[in-house]
């Protein structure tokens, strides 16, 4: 079969990531699929509009032409309300979705009838997140960089230096949740010197997370009051926490912001599904802290989206063999030969599919065979 796939330039704010690259745009050609990319849609992460068409894409003026031409959309980001209006039921839409903690876009999305793929629902045969892990390497090592910043003085932090000198001691650096972001955060971390404490419920993760670093951080259980006795040492606290799908569990409340230290700083990279400090609310690059009882917060939702040339390809060298799997074989064909493809459908024929965002926004459950059933039929 021939695949139409639309990619529009991203729309959400500071995003300057594309979700093709001219690799991905040859392979599909090669296998016989037509690709239509928006005009500039890869200026952000320095890719021509040339390049692409040197592969065989077709570009196109405006993000309803591309809508208007594909069947097969890809995207990067979450869509924007103006981006929902454009879709059909006869559209697939394969990007980030993050719904669990976004119950107006869930419900619209089902509305549109389009069949809806998150990437960070897809699973690997081990049961991990092939297409997070990319953005949460990512993710994990700004984490880091950005909180060292905010801790300088001139941009509200406590003005302590992350590594210390010689005869000054190093700070605090604490890792909620070990997984992908937790390790890089971590690893980043160390090589500045940090003293650094990673935090997880998995004490399988936190085991090989003790053997990756050979004794250089500390690994510690996440239990509530662990965590609440070293909040006041803490200068940095880097959220990484996510259970699969689901809305992030909460691992600071606003009471326990009393016990840290004035100018000391929160990155919740699990803002993006909803966050992880009861105190977090969605911020931009633009406009990326604010502050909350004289704790520095920074919740940027797209922190990979800051390092565009970097991320662009991180990302689409993992999403690739999906995309050719859905463009040659189609939805339901694709989904069956790979089950860890189906956990990432999320809605199909208006119906959720996944279950922890049916449970997390209040919406009845559908399995995915009836609800791809019911797709086909409409
Ligand atoms: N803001 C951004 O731009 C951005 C970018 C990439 C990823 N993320 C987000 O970062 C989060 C982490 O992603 P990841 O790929 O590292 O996930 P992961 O699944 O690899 O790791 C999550 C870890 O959290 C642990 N965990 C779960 N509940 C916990 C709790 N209550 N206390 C302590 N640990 C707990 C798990 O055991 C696991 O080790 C996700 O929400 C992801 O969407 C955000």
């Amino acid at each position: 079969m021939t695949a139409k796939v639309g990619v529009p330039a991203e729309i959400k704010a500071d995003e300057y990531r594309v979700a093709i690259t001219p690799s991905g745009v040859r392979e599909l050609v090669d296998a016989g699929h037509e690709v239509f990319v928006q005009r500039g849609a890869g200026e952000g992460s320095a890719i021509g509009d040339r390049d692409y068409e040197a592969q065989g894409a077709v570009i196109l003026p405006t993000a309803d032409d591309v809508f208007g031409a594909a069947d097969l959309i890809i995207g990067v980001k979450e869509p924007q309300p103006e981006e929902v209006a454009r879709l059909e039921p006869r559209h697939t839409l394969f990007t980030y979705l993050h719904l669990a903690p976004a119950p107006e876009l869930t419900k619209a999305l089902a509305d549109s009838g389009a069949t809806c793929i998150a990437y960070e629902t897809v699973e690997d045969r081990d049961g991990r997140l092939p297409l997070l892990a990319p953005m949460s390497e990512v993710a994990g090592k700004i984490a880091t960089q950005a909180g060292a910043f905010m801790l300088e003085k001139p941009l509200g932090g406590r003005g302590i230096l992350l590594g210390g000198v010689p005869g000054v001691a190093a700070a605090n650096v604490l890792v909620i949740g070990g997984g992908v972001v937790g390790m890089n955060a971590a690893f980043i971390a160390i090589g500045m010197e940090a003293d650094v404490f990673v935090y997880d419920r998995s004490i399988d993760r936190l085991r090989e997370l003790d053997i990756i670093f050979g004794g250089r951080c500390s690994t510690c259980y996440a239990s509530t009051l662990e965590i609440e006795q070293r909040l006041p040492e803490a200068d940095l606290i880097i959220g990484a926490v996510l259970i699969h799908g689901a809305r992030a569990p909460r691992v600071v409340t606003r009471d326990q912001l009393a016990l840290m230290k004035r100018g000391s700083v929160l990155v919740d990279v699990s803002i993006d599904q909803g966050g992880c400090f009861e105190t977090s609310r969605p911020t931009t690059h633009s406009d990326p802290t604010y502050e909350v009882d004289g704790i520095r917060h920074y919740c940027v939702t797209n922190m990979p989206g800051a390092t565009p040339i970097t991320s662009t390809y991180a990302l689409t060298n993992a999403t690739l063999p999906y995309l050719l799997d859905l463009a040659n074989l189609g939805v339901r064909a694709a989904v069956t030969a790979n089950p860890g493809l189906a956990r990432g459908v999320n809605i199909a024929g208006g119906h959720i599919t996944y279950a922890p965002v049916a449970e997390a926004v209040g919406l009845p459950y559908s399995p995915l065979e009836e609800a791809l059933t019911a797709s086909e039929a409409a």
